[in-house]
């Protein structure tokens, strides 16, 4: 099939180069032109392992292209894919649908033959609507379709989930265009993906109800892990005791910092404020963003306990400030608060993370990058361990460090803490 993605950010270059390597034609299509000319030589913008790999082979078999040419692009294919960002209103909590409407009115102009329109992008309920109400006013109702079929794609594990999706949602109102979803996608299902047709509406909303209930499931046993620390109990225990359970499952019951990323902080605020709107409380929800925004100051007040007030000074290095393993993303990750904050009552900080230097503490004052483990923690009176990169899981400290102990503090429960402990290091982690 001829599909084009319009928005080369996350979303829409991982799906277009997983289609592609299905063996559709795709067009790539992004308004920055030194984005289109450096994805043309095989540099990628993100970090997403494997990815670079799958846009050169598909790019050279030429069933991959990028552009800057929308309207070409459109006219040359079947199935549109809207990619483009939405992220939080500038100083409000619902979603800035503005680059969304934008690209629907540009595809008003350019529809010749009948096409799909789908949001990729997570989008509020009804945006399905608003979009279809802008195509109507230059087009027949016959000559498109628009539907939604949310990505559940997780930075650093995308391919994976794109190849391997538990399922695929296509919120389409009309017959045609939810057969023609299910033929592009046949190739998943065939491999055991489960395929769902809904409503249009119904499918926005199982989007933000999926990163809402996620989010949710986090912070929960965030919370128990709290409880476990002043009862003297294994929040691991915890996690696989009830995990075990088929109707709680035990995924994302991993206790830690507070979650980050570019969608559940969004997303989260995102449906209740949508909720708000239809005069309706998502109270849970809403508990659950106060709780995760108060995650951060609740685990520095426990930094600041084993390091017994006295923070000026102190040595202190991150291992990892992404807001997770296998990313260089930043975008609300709990480093961006604890590391400004220890700064500010006097520590030096030093970082090592597996992505490299990160422009985001380029200003901050006694905020030092360092480009290896071994220099990263030497001479540290506090290593605190931020994100579970595998780098970090098998360093032996007392090989690594001869001389000066330092704490640990892993805050992603990487360690275990009798090995730590046998190496000499005061060694503390999340709800043990
Ligand atoms: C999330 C969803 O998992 C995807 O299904 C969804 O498609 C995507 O958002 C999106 O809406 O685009 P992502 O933000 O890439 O994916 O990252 P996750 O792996 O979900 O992690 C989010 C946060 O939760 C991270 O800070 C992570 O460290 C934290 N987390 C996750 C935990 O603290 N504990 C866990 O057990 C799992």
């Amino acid at each position: 099939m001829k599909l084009c993605m319009i928005g080369t950010g996350y979303v829409g270059l991982v799906s277009g180069v997983c289609f592609a390597d299905l063996g559709n034609d795709v067009i790539c299509v992004d308004k920055d032109l030194k984005k289109i000319d450096s994805l043309k030589k095989g540099n990628i913008p993100i970090y997403e392992p494997g990815l670079t790999e799958l846009v050169i082979k598909n790019f050279k078999n030429k069933r991959l292209k990028f552009s800057n040419n929308l309207k070409k692009s459109i006219k040359d294919s079947d199935i549109i894919f809207v990619c483009v960002g939405t992220p939080t209103k500038k100083g409000g909590s619902s979603a800035d649908l503005s680059q969304i409407y934008q690209v629907a009115k540009e595809i008003s102009l350019s529809i010749n033959k009948f096409k799909i329109i789908v949001t990729k992008s997570t989008v509020p309920v009804t945006t399905g609507d608003e979009i279809e109400k802008i195509l109507l006013k230059r087009n027949n109702k016959n000559k498109f379709a628009v539907i939604s079929n949310p990505e559940f794609l997780r930075e650093g594990e995308a391919i994976r989930d794109f190849t391997y999706p538990d399922r695929i949602v296509v919120g389409a109102n009309d017959k045609k265009s939810n057969r023609i979803m299910n033929t592009l996608y046949t190739p998943l299902i065939s491999k055991g993906a489960q395929y769902i047709n809904t409503s249009r509406k119904a499918a926005e909303l199982i989007k933000y109800a999926s990163n809402a209930f996620l989010a949710t499931k986090i912070t929960f046993i965030n919370e128990i892990a709290n409880l476990c620390e002043k009862t003297g109990i294994d929040v691991e225990d915890i996690s696989i005791g009830m995990g075990l359970d088929k109707r709680i499952g035990g995924r994302f019951l991993r206790a830690g910092p507070a979650y980050g990323g570019s969608c559940f902080p969004k997303d989260t605020k995102a449906i209740t404020s949508t909720a708000d709107k239809f005069k309706t409380d998502l109270s849970v929800i809403k508990s659950v963003i106060k709780s995760n925004k108060n995650r951060s100051n609740l685990l520095l007040g426990r930094v600041f306990k084993i390091l017994k007030n006295k923070i000026r000074n102190k040595r202190i290095t991150f291992l990892g400030v992404t807001f997770k393993a296998n990313t260089d993303d930043m975008r609300d990750s709990s480093s961006l608060s604890m590391i400004p904050a220890l700064v500010k009552k006097g520590a030096k900080i030093k970082y090592y993370d597996p992505t490299g230097f990160k422009k985001e503490f380029s200003k901050t004052k006694n905020v030092s990058y360092i480009d290896n483990i071994k220099d990263s923690v030497k001479g540290s009176d506090l290593v605190i361990i931020h994100t579970e990169w595998n780098d970090f899981k098998s360093i032996n400290f007392r090989n690594l460090v001869k001389g000066k102990k330092f704490i640990i503090y892993d805050m992603r429960n990487i360690y275990s803490p009798s090995k730590i402990i046998n190496q000499g290091f005061k060694y503390y982690c999340i709800g043990k």
